[in-house]
């Protein structure tokens, strides 16, 4: 076997498959390989005229088909089967050579694997990959983790099958150990976020307008024109105007409305809380998929909780609508500046040294949470690399202050019509906390040292204090 591959994939599942074909579709020689050699021979036959394949039948072939350093592509199901394939792989690598998980691991196995590859002197990348099968073939976003080493040779390969935007490749190195696959973690986060918040935006429209499916996807169309412009709003305008061969009925009206999900977003939330860092928007979305998934719950509420509701009255439709853009649009600025700060925690944590306007960069085209508004945010860091708040650069400052009313506007109609919109409201209710100038927590801390002896600071002085409340109540330093 000679060592002529610049690269290799093992996984040839769809995602895998498309990988390897956008290598191949860009020059490169591309070593494949699955557990069952059946993938591995219809992607030759289907897909062997656009590029240089080299098949193998046995992982020691397929390792030593490759040029070294050695860089590998585990495209395989984010867990288990990431291991069994590092764990054969292994007696097979040399000083140096390069391994990469491209699945959707959770950041904490990338942290343990890249630690235990060091040790064996290789390199282990943990990489996101957004963009579906889609994007995997014609160009993804691609967030790699990993040593800067492994970066110098391996990133011009992942670079030039990125998406591009303005001829700029998404794909940037993220930063060291788990620091990839956390960013895309967050990536998809705020992509529950995003999804919710559209969703919120087409029942509000539904039931304010009493509009068809179709019609509020033309809304969405003409939304795609402006500040919003974005894969997922695009995608949204297409559903909607989308009809069930079968029935005739909008598609969107003969799907179950029980939302599933694999586990990215809540993995985010379980970091949130870990980090101490409030992203609500994201939790809000995830926490709705589970609300629509609880059968037995929604089942006892139907028909049985009361509502008094007054029913949404739109007398100006144009009004409206525009309201509920720029409610989206301000909710939605809210839900990145939770997840560039959850970025910015992790970062601080791990000492991962993430550059978050670089992030907003490479999440400009290829993802799923492609959009316009994504350049406002890396402008935004590159005005302030250390700004502590999304929300609080000039840019976007004004951006939502100008949408505040309807936002308002819309958060209260939606109360009162009994209108679930819990990332708009939860999105407003964060807003209005962040720039508070004082919150309620001071009576949260008087609470847990009147119960608990927890202690609490002053407004006036430095230091920690105690009160005696069920004694003379006289106050103590701690
Ligand atoms: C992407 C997507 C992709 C997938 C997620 C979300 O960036 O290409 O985020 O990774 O769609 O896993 O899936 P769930 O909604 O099932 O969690």
């Amino acid at each position: 076997m000679t060592a002529r591959a610049q690269i290799g994939v093992t996984g040839l599942a769809v995602m895998g498959r498309n990988l390897a074909r956008n290598f191949a579709r860009h020059g490169y020689t591309v070593a494949v390989h699955n557990r069952s050699y059946g993938k591995t021979q219809s992607l030759i036959e289907e897909a062997g005229d656009e590029g240089d394949f080299v098949p193998s039948e046995s992982m020691a072939d397929f390792v030593a088909s490759l040029e070294r350093p050695r860089k590998v592509v585990i495209m395989v199901k984010a867990g288990a089967a990431t291991d069994a394939v590092i764990d054969e792989l292994l007696p097979l690598l040399e000083d140096g050579d390069i391994v990469v998980d491209a699945g959707n691991a959770h950041f904490p196995d990338t942290i343990r694997r890249e630690e235990a590859l060091r040790e064996r002197g290789l390199h282990f990348v943990g990489t996101g990959v957004s963009g579906g099968e889609e994007g995997a073939l014609l160009g993804p976003s691609i967030m790699p983790g990993g040593t800067r080493e492994s970066y110098e040779s391996l990133g011009p390969i992942l670079e030039a099958i990125s998406a591009k935007v303005d001829g700029t490749p998404c794909c940037t190195y993220v930063g060291p150990g788990g620091a990839g696959h956390f960013v895309k973690m967050v990536h998809n986060g705020i992509e529950y976020a995003d999804m919710q918040l559209i969703a919120e935006a087409y029942d509000l429209l539904k039931r304010g307008l009493g509009a068809t499916a179709a019609e509020i996807g033309q809304i969405f169309a003409e939304w795609n024109t402006g500040d919003l412009e974005s894969f997922l709003i695009e995608i949204t305008a297409d559903v909607l105007q989308h009809v069930d061969a079968e029935t005739g009925s909008a598609f969107v009206d003969i799907v179950l409305d029980q939302a599933e999900q694999k586990g990215t977003g809540r993995w985010t939330v379980q970091n949130g809380l870990d980090l101490g860092v409030p992203i609500t928007g994201i939790a809000e979305a995830t926490f709705a998929r589970a609300l629509s998934g609880g059968v037995p719950q929604r089942e006892a509420a139907r028909g049985t909780l009361p509502a008094h509701a007054t029913d949404l009255q739109v007398t100006d439709r144009a009004a409206f609508i525009e309201d509920v853009r720029q409610a989206l649009y301000a909710s939605k600025v809210v839900a990145y500046s939770q997840g560039f700060d959850q970025i910015a925690a992790a970062s601080a944590e791990h000492g991962w040294d993430v550059d978050r306007g670089a992030m907003a960069r490479i999440w400009r085209g290829g993802c799923i949470i492609r959009a316009r508004f994504l350049n406002r945010i890396t402008e935004a860091y590159e005005r302030d690399q250390q700004l502590p708040l999304l929300l609080a650069d000039e840019y976007f400052t004004d951006a939502v202050g100008n949408g505040l009313p309807a936002w308002r506007r819309v958060v209260a109609q939606a109360a009162a019509a009994g209108i679930p919109a819990p990332a708009f409201s939860s999105s407003l209710a964060y807003y209005d906390g962040v720039r508070a100038d004082r919150l309620p927590a001071a009576l949260i801390q008087a609470q847990r040292d009147f119960f608990g002896a927890h202690t609490y600071r002053r407004t006036d002085r430095e230091g920690t204090f105690h009160t005696l409340w069920s004694g003379d109540r006289t106050e103590q330093e701690a």
